[in-house]
């Protein structure tokens, strides 16, 4: 059984939809939900489903704490689902093609440090872009840059802002994260 660690920091509608994929799978589970954020709402989400939560600070990130803790919940695979922090060169290290993350654009537009959620969707309007998409991508050290698994596309509407955008984005990202992570899972050997 493939162990999968949730690592969010919001909303969680796209670790909602993971855990409730997996909480009907033999193959692989979520563990265990990180979340850097006490007020996030996916920390209330993955209480609801009975998965253990796991709340962190940043300095808890980067001096190694995380990657114990994952270590010790025997985690094989970590899948970012709305993670605002970048991962530590360390932990890249221990899961090497083992850390999955969803972006709300067409990578490598709109990425980097400091792109995330409606920022993104505010740089697709303010570029005049025509079509915005998702991206879902293995993480290496550097924000977004790692080897894309799944690109899905759809089209930015004249009258569209964030809102607008946001949600139907979100619709793209429920519909294929759960399957593209669980393909992924497939291949692994826990
Ligand atoms: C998602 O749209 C995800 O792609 C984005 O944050 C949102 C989280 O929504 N991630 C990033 O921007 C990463 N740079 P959720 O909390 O409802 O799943």
């Amino acid at each position: 059984m493939i162990r999968i660690a949730i690592l969010a920091s919001g909303s969680g509608t796209n670790a909602q939809r993971l855990m409730e994929h997996f909480a009907g799978s033999g193959a692989a589970t979520v563990a265990l939900v990180g979340c850097d954020q006490p007020q996030a709402r996916v920390v209330q989400r993955a209480w609801d489903m009975g998965v253990p939560g796991y709340l962190f600070n940043g300095r808890q990130l980067r001096e190694g704490t995380v990657q114990l803790e994952l270590q010790r919940a025997r985690i094989d695979l970590i899948v970012l689902a709305g993670f605002m922090r970048l991962i530590p060169a360390e932990m890249v290290q221990a899961w090497p093609e083992r850390i999955i993350n969803i972006h709300p654009s067409l990578l490598p537009k709109h990425g980097g440090k400091g792109m995330y959620g409606h920022r993104v969707h505010e740089a697709v309007l303010a570029a005049g872009d025509t079509e915005s998409g998702i991206t879902i991508h293995l993480v290496n050290e550097r924000y977004d840059e790692g080897r894309v698994l799944f690109q899905a596309r759809c089209p930015v509407l004249p009258g569209d802002d964030a809102d607008t955008l946001a949600g139907r984005i979100h619709a793209l990202e429920h519909a294929h994260y759960p399957e593209v992570v669980a393909k992924f899972a497939a291949g692994l050997h826990g």
